[in-house]
């Protein structure tokens, strides 16, 4: 990542202070030890004294842990329900009449739904899907904007055991399609469109594209979000709330097994396919749930906001399970943080009282560099604990969340974890554990973490090696969706009995974990994960690519972008047109948020003699603009020269 052109003095070591460690769910280091040394000794009982405390059962578990590595299940023989864990429940209690969710659309409406009103519109939409005939164990795809029904979809088909997959709004129709393919969703829930940046972003559209290849699915049920003209297929698509109309309130919550599948959410691998990651019932909320308590120190008094989309996993548990399952005030908010103007996100703080604040380094890079009167002009004092995840927060965007957004006063949660994790696996309890800027400091109760070399092999503290995880955790992902030969395969076969999470990282003398970036093929560009294979195999698509190599560059706001070695077929030689093209290309195929920054027409590849692309090359010549490595293994030299020359001419 590029450094900022100011360097910054971060303190090293910062302790909770003394105000904060007295109001804390878990306070001081000693205990945040007895919690992690009294689920390591026993996970089956820790685990499992909080399922029975935190969760509602509708039958009690006979089993926590049954651990047969590679796979995993929890609290066995238990029936629950994840809707009537995140709704019902506190439909019971004072909780009632308390904001589940503040919602604003991007055009400035504003919606406040109290639990109670969550829970009749989540029964309501679980009656529609009944209606349609959907029961537990079909599959539903939500393509949804960032509104509320987005979080209604997810809980009225975790209401009735129908397993989604949310795919990001900004995904592409041909994306959308593998997905709804590989899932053989029955039922597809949108909207006409959302607004994004003062423009609607048509999803409806892109639905209709898709369904021509879809012949599994049988209904499409359409919000009206923008209200604009959208073809409507007679006898498959129904508007929401026409079907609403009939609905029934009294929907039960299904008993469903601990093991029921939840969701299945896609995330970009080192292949071409996406993996259809899957997540299943009471662990993961058990998790999400817990997490929010730990790492962010939920109070019933706080209003709490994730900027993420429901489109990623951080959606799912920090936005909607997590927060909804701990009983929070969970803020959504449609649209783009420059709209109207750059203090929207600043805005948004100072009305609703927001007071956790999680958002992404990507963003706060983006935001630092349109100037302090922008967060200046509101008043941010409601906020008292702030959270990072999706990178490595890097030192600039560190001090100006703490010292602008936190007025020195707020901790800063480095949150680390993976749509496979479901939950937040490493990251600091706050009253608790000293924060490192940049680090994600120590691992959640029980999980065992470790750096390894290449063979496998413990590294020493400080040195720099894989890091892999080697006892299962609640809401582990618990196989890739029809494909656990490739779960095995990705996550399980690199260190013997070890979780392989594809980052490289350091662990310091005092016990902290320093992640250092991802070391296979998946790019993190704004915080969301690409595989360069998915962009490469787009690309050579297109009729004029014959071949091509995908690397991620290091940028300054969104960590890394895209840069795409592309050589063409014979005779096609125009190249500003056709770069211009292939980038919005790749959007088409992908998304516009995988549009390449760069497409580098060249001669030829750099190759090893059997073929293989050296990508790790390409990432030099991006990165250092020279090659340093091993280059014993390519054929031919002259294509490095070429590459090298090329960037010396840039
Ligand atoms: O490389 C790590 C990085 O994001 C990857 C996971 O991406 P994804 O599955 O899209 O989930 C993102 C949100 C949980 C990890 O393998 N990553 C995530 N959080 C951090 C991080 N790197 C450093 N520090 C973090 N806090």
């Amino acid at each position: 990542m590029t450094q900022p052109a100011k360097p910054v003095s971060l303190p090293t070591l910062v302790p909770p202070s003394a105000e904060f460690a007295a109001q804390a769910n878990v306070s001081g280091m000693d205990a945040y030890k007895a919690l992690y040394d009294s689920a390591v000794t026993d996970p089956s009982a820790f685990w499992g004294n909080l399922a029975e405390t935190e969760l509602d059962w509708f039958k009690p578990f006979d089993k926590a842990l049954d651990w047969q590595p590679p796979f995993v299940q929890w609290f066995t023989g238990g029936k629950l329900n994840v809707a009537y864990n995140c709704v019902e429940r506190h439909t019971k209690t004072a909780r009632k009449n308390k904001a589940a969710i503040i919602f604003e659309g991007e055009p400035g409406d504003q919606r406040i739904i109290t639990y109670q009103e969550l829970h009749r519109l989540v029964c309501r939409f679980a009656s529609s899907l009944q209606q349609l005939g959907l029961k537990a164990g079909d599959r539903s795809i939500i393509y949804m904007p960032m509104i509320p029904e987005a979080a209604i979809a997810m809980l009225a088909c975790a209401r009735i055991g129908v397993t989604h997959s949310v795919v990001f709004g900004g995904f592409s129709a041909e994306a959308l399609k593998a997905r709804i393919q590989d899932l053989e969703a029955k039922v597809v829930l949108t909207a006409d469109g959302g607004w994004r940046r003062g423009k609607e972003v048509r999803l409806k559209d892109a639905v209709d594209e898709a369904l021509k290849f879809c012949p599994t699915v049988e209904h499409c049920v359409v919000y009206k979000r923008t209200g604009s003209d959208c073809h409507m297929e007679a006898g498959r698509d129904h508007w929401w709330n026409v079907l609403d109309e009939t609905a029934r309130e009294d929907v039960p919550a299904a008993e469903l097994d601990s093991e029921h599948p939840l969701y299945v959410l896609y995330t970009s691998g080192t292949t071409g396919k996406p993996k259809g990651i899957l997540h299943t019932t009471g662990g993961y909320l058990l998790q999400a749930q817990m997490t929010m308590k730990w790492i962010f120190d939920l109070k019933e008094s706080d209003t709490y906001w994730c900027t993420a989309d429901v489109g990623w996993v951080t959606g799912h548990s920090y936005v909607v399970y997590g927060p909804l399952a701990a009983g929070a005030t969970t803020v959504i908010y449609e649209g783009a943080p420059d709209t109207p103007a750059f203090d929207r996100w600043w805005r948004l703080v100072d009305k609703y009282k927001v007071s956790i604040f999680y958002t992404s380094p990507t963003a706060i890079r983006a935001l630092i560099r349109q100037g302090d009167h922008w967060p200046e002009r509101h008043n941010l004092s409601s906020i008292r604990l702030l959270g990072s995840v999706g990178e490595p927060i890097n030192p600039a965007a560190w001090e100006w969340f703490h010292r602008i957004i936190g007025n020195e006063k707020c901790p800063i949660v480095d949150t680390w974890w993976q749509t496979e994790t479901g939950a937040i696996l490493i990251a600091p309890m706050p009253g608790a554990v000293p924060l490192k800027p940049g680090s994600g400091t120590l691992p959640i109760p029980g999980l065992v973490a470790e750096i390894v070399d290449h063979a496998g092999n413990p590294v020493p503290d400080g040195h720099e090696g894989f890091l892999i995880l080697k006892t299962p955790w609640p809401a582990m992902l618990r196989t890739i969706w029809g494909d656990p030969e490739r779960y095995k395969e990705q996550y399980w076969s690199k260190v013997p009995g070890a979780y392989f999470t594809g980052d490289a990282a350091r662990r310091d003398k005092d016990g902290y974990y320093w992640i250092l970036g991802r070391v296979d093929d998946v790019m993190n560009v704004s915080g969301h994960r690409l595989s360069t294979m998915e962009i490469e195999s787009a690309l050579v698509r297109h009729p004029a690519v014959a071949e091509s190599a995908v690397v991620g560059k290091p940028h300054e706001i969104t960590g890394q972008a895209v840069c795409c070695f592309v050589t063409l077929k014979k005779g096609i030689t125009d190249h500003d047109k056709l770069g211009l093209e292939l980038r919005q290309w790749v959007a088409h195929e992908i998304g516009p948020f995988a549009r390449p920054e760069e497409i580098r027409f060249t001669e030829a590849l750099p190759k090893t003699r059997s073929g293989k692309i050296m990508r790790r090359l390409l990432r030099e010549i991006v990165t250092s603009h020279t090659v340093a490595g091993d280059v014993t293994t390519l054929e031919d030299m002259n294509v490095l020269t070429s590459l090298s020359a090329q960037h010396d001419e840039d």
